[in-house]
């Protein structure tokens, strides 16, 4: 398959001419339906031109809107690999409907983020909140997926809550669900040949970078139904993902192929997934084995105690004449109300003159081998 493919029809009918259980993740940004009219103007005067497009106005009534959503998420489902994920953006108008489609169709939640905006449109009449976020809502088909999620790609992306001092002292934490970006601008934005916005929701690129990084694998297939100034294909592409986007109006299509063709492939330890890499499978056995540990040497706590003996099937001795695995010993061992305690990291031997926990001594064995 193509890196990426540009479809530009209505998205319904687009839909149906894909493979059934042919995509990895589904990213949509559909239409709102704002619903506003008239001119709104900005304090000093100007015209404010939010969004207020032809595309976002096609619908007469909520039940209109609803049933939409409902055809678009059919089709969505229907393409959609058993283990994928969707991820939908909208606002206050039309997340809820979403929301409550996704449960309908039996897709499975699994997050709902909040985009808060570092730069939001004011409200310009000071008369109520200054909508400053928007709604992304995370579901997978249903709740056995097994879906993608590199969680410690996602705590290395994570800068909503670590400070830039505390990142570079190597500190990570979790990622939460209130992610900071600012509203695309700048050079990011895409302009016409007017020189004007192109579009008047393009996304920011970072915001599909982070999504494309923690749900999907390198190669693989990322739709989007509402491309717009196609900004997942450029995260998609650039991340090394092959990418479907299906776009209604010729002049969107028209500036995205251009973008898609400008892409350059950046591809680093973010975009393969490299923290997520699970680490070999090194068991006692394998230890004794190949001679890093050896039957009926001492095991130690860290405090220096000797209280249990390594048995050549890799089991320990305990000073009672017990015998266990070593975590159910190290429990034991350190009087621990729990069951078990993880023994890798409880028991040492004596090498030289120093004790070395078993974990150091299984990372020797990784690095070795
Ligand atoms: C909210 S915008 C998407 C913006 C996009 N995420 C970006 O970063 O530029 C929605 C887009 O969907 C397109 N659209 C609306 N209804 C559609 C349909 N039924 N099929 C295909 N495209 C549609 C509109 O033309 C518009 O560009």
């Amino acid at each position: 398959m193509d890196k990426y493919t540009i479809i530009q029809m209505d998205c319904l009918e687009a839909m149906q001419t894909l493979e059934p259980e042919s995509v990895d993740l589904v990213f949509a940004d559909p239409p709102y339906w704002m619903r506003t009219s008239g001119v709104l103007k900005r304090v000093e005067g100007t015209d404010y031109n939010g969004c207020n497009d032809r595309w976002d106005n096609t619908f007469n009534s909520f039940e209109d809107y609803a049933t939409f959503t409902r055809s678009w998420l059919t089709q969505a489902k229907r393409l959609l690999k058993k283990n994928g994920s969707i991820w939908v953006i909208g606002s206050m108008q039309c997340i809820f409907t979403i929301g409550n489609a996704l449960q309908e169709l039996g897709y499975w939640l699994i997050n709902d983020v909040i985009w808060w905006k570092n730069n939001p449109t004011p409200n310009m009449m000071g008369s109520r909140l200054c909508n400053s976020h928007e709604t992304l809502i995370w579901a997978v088909k249903d709740e056995k997926a097994k879906f993608t999620f590199h969680y410690k790609t996602a705590k290395e992306l994570n800068r909503d809550t670590v400070s830039e001092s505390e990142y570079l002292q190597g500190i990570r934490k979790q990622m939460g669900s209130v992610w900071r970006f600012p509203v695309c601008g700048g050079g990011e934005r895409i302009k016409d040949e007017a020189g004007n916005k192109l579009h008047s929701t393009q996304k920011p690129i970072a915001l599909l970078h982070r999504i494309i990084n923690i749900c999907t694998n390198p190669g693989d297939t990322v739709l989007d139904p509402f491309s717009g100034t196609f900004t997942t294909g450029a995260a998609a592409i650039t991340s090394g993902r092959t990418f479907i986007g299906i776009e209604k109006e010729a002049k969107y299509c028209e500036y995205g192929l251009k973008r898609l063709q400008s892409c350059q492939i950046n591809i680093g330890p973010i975009e393969e997934a490299l923290y997520d890499v699970k680490p070999q499978k090194v068991t006692i056995p394998d230890l004794i084995a190949n001679r890093y540990l050896y039957s009926e040497e001492c095991l130690f706590l860290k405090s220096g105690h000797a209280k249990g003996t390594l048995l050549g099937n890799g089991k320990i001795k305990l000073a009672n004449g017990e015998i266990c695995d070593i975590h159910k010993g190290a429990a034991l061992a350190c009087g621990s109300k729990a069951a078990r305690l993880n023994g890798f990291h409880t028991w040492y031997v004596m090498r030289g003159n120093s004790l070395i926990s078993l974990n150091k001594i299984r990372e020797e064995m990784r690095s070795n081998s």
